[in-house]
């Protein structure tokens, strides 16, 4: 069962930071980190507006700092989780040879069919439109994890 889960988008300020908060509040038993394909915002909080929206809903990210993703990532987490497809192709193109860890979308988990991504709240301005989408996606996740361990045991 991957009990270590990375969450990735572009910059790591505003979904993987919300994704990574909503989703170790679910589940803390879960071992979680977040990063950005870029580097552009590396050793920031997250984004103010996001951080307000998560505090509207009784959750602190304020701990939380930016980093990039890098290929060593593939060694140290069981599962990546993704925002969108141009995440999932940047993370792909480090996929050290040989390494089998599963990349995900990050709405495979969710129960929405018209919903194929995490729209970028940085851009669309709809930071509770995107937690929304988070926390179905989370505890998605969080029933996968659980069905996985089960059948473990
Ligand atoms: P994120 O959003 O990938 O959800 O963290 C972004 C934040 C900042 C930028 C792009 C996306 N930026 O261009 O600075």
């Amino acid at each position: 069962m991957p009990q270590k889960v990375l969450f990735v988008c572009l910059g790591n300020i505003c979904r993987s930071p919300a994704a990574e908060g909503v989703f170790r509040d679910l589940a803390p038993e879960v071992q979680t980190d977040s990063a950005g394909t870029s580097g552009w915002h590396l050793g920031q909080p997250p984004y103010e507006a996001m951080q307000l929206a998560l505090r509207a809903r009784g959750l602190d990210i304020s701990d939380l700092r930016a980093r990039q993703f890098n290929r060593l990532d593939f060694a140290h987490f069981a599962l990546i989780i993704v925002m969108d497809e141009e995440n999932k192709t940047e993370v792909e193109a480090l996929r050290p040879s040989g390494n089998q860890i599963p990349v995900r979308l990050f709405t495979d988990y969710a129960n929405r069919a018209r919903a194929d991504h995490v729209p970028d709240p940085y851009y669309t301005r709809d930071f509770d439109g995107c937690l929304n989408l988070i926390e179905q996606a989370a505890r998605g996740l969080k029933q996968a994890l659980d069905a996985s361990a089960s059948r473990e045991n």
